[in-house]
């Protein structure tokens, strides 16, 4: 069953390859994301190594000159998207889209060094991509914490990679609709819009698309111009791991100044996070920058702040969240909590699991010593897959699987829980 999983789970891996990078699947996104990226890149390197690190290489090739990775990088014309290039307009030698997603490089750079069967080539293409990763850390510092909190915000939902969450409704009731170009959706023709973001939703994340586009989409001006601001603690557990995890890796290629600076952002970053702690619920939860107020939304997003290495009383109470979250539905992890009224079981991240952030929920709880309730995440996630193949994300109570299919994270992630031990405590 193991091998038949994962030769499934390669199959797609190899059909989603475009030569240098993957799509994240057929149809609904046929470019080059992000994070998808930097986690595809881990089922690679489970059975080929030098695949693995072309997919974060060719990433890092549309850096923009400032530090930033962009979250969508166009590298063929496909107008099965939307927003294409000529909406985004970031004049990018490679078109690029204008906005970035969850820093997970640095976590994934050093995962692959670790297990390397082929240490040399780890060895040059991680000192290749060191700087790098770290020149996109600093940027998020310069540019999206000028105020030098220690956390930085997001300035437009799909920077979170969860699209759609509960956790942006009321701060999306400051963003205008006004001067909102027409557009024809293209998701919906490949999906089930029960299934997807709302068309007001839409109309939202374009008029911030054309704000940031009327500022040149100058980092220097977009934070402050944009009336979402929004620091979020999964994310922000996902830079202060990279931080954390480059900067041992610098120590071992014997980069001090790098490995100083990150292991600094990296603390600073866990301290601030006390911040976006609530007792009342019981997790860590968003805050909206602009008002300086939590936002009273029990997503997964403070579940995933576990990823990051944060006191043991912490981690001990999201496990205890995930417990109680274990028995109200079958399979954990719920992008937001079932018992909202916001909660909906099928609809993108305002509910349904994702395997991604089941994998390093459970990879942050290993470490922190709160493996049993990793062990039932692992379990839940196999038996998605087991159920309903290698979708893009399921109905917690039936495993529905939703979105697009033959999804590639979601088939990463499987090579990765079949074939390694989560990193021990
Ligand atoms: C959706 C997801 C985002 C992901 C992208 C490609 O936009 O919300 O997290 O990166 O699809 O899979």
């Amino acid at each position: 069953m193991t091998d038949d999983l994962i030769e499934q789970a390669k199959a797609i891996l190899r059909r989603n390859d475009r030569g240098g990078y993957t799509v994240p699947t057929h149809g609904l996104y046929p470019f080059q994301w992000n994070w998808d990226s930097c986690l595809s890149a881990l089922g690679f390197s489970h059975f080929d190594e030098e695949r693995a690190w072309t997919e974060i290489d060719t990433l890092f090739a549309n850096q923009w000159p400032d530090g930033m990775v962009p979250h969508i990088v166009f590298h063929e014309e496909d107008d099965g998207y939307f927003p294409g290039p000529d909406v985004w307009r970031t004049g990018r030698p490679v078109p690029t889209s204008g906005i970035t997603q969850p820093p997970v490089a640095g976590f994934a750079v050093r995962r692959l060094v670790d297990r390397a069967r082929d240490p040399e080539l780890a060895a040059d293409r991680a000192r290749a991509l060191l700087p790098k990763i770290h020149a996109w850390h600093e940027w998020f510092y310069r540019c999206r914490d000028p105020q030098g909190t220690g956390l930085v915000a997001i300035i437009h939902p799909w920077e979170s990679g969860r699209d759609n969450s509960v956790d942006w409704d009321d701060v999306f009731e400051r963003v205008p609709t006004d001067g909102v170009e027409p557009f024809s959706r293209r998701d919906i023709q490949h999906a089930n819009p029960s299934h997807r973001p709302t068309q007001a939703q839409y109309e939202r994340y374009i008029w911030l698309v054309q704000r940031f586009r009327s500022l040149g989409w100058d980092n220097t001006k977009l934070h402050d111009a944009s009336p979402f601001q929004v620091v979020d603690p999964g994310f922000n557990a996902i830079l202060i791991r990279s931080c954390s995890d480059l900067a041992d890796l610098a120590e071992r290629f014997e980069l001090g100044e790098i490995a100083a600076q990150a292991r600094a952002f990296a603390e600073r970053g866990v301290a601030a996070m006390e911040a976006l702690w609530s007792d009342a619920m019981g997790q860590y939860l968003c805050q909206d920058r602009t008002t300086g107020k939590l936002i009273q939304s029990p997503s997964i997003a403070g579940l995933l702040a576990g990823f990051a290495e944060l006191p043991s009383p912490r981690a001990a109470a999201i496990a205890k969240r995930l417990t109680l979250l274990g028995e109200q539905v079958d399979y954990l992890v719920p992008s937001h909590d079932p018992s909202q009224p916001a909660f909906d079981s099928l609809r993108y991240w305002r509910g349904p699991v994702w395997l991604i952030v089941n994998y390093m929920i459970a990879d942050g709880l290993t470490r922190s010593g709160q493996a049993s309730v990793a062990q039932r995440i692992i379990a839940d996630s196999l038996r998605l897959i087991e159920q309903s193949g290698f979708a893009e994300y399921y109905d917690p109570h039936t495993a529905e699987p939703c979105g697009g299919d033959q999804f590639t994270w979601t088939a990463a992630i499987v090579i990765e829980l079949l074939s390694q031990e989560l990193t021990p405590a």
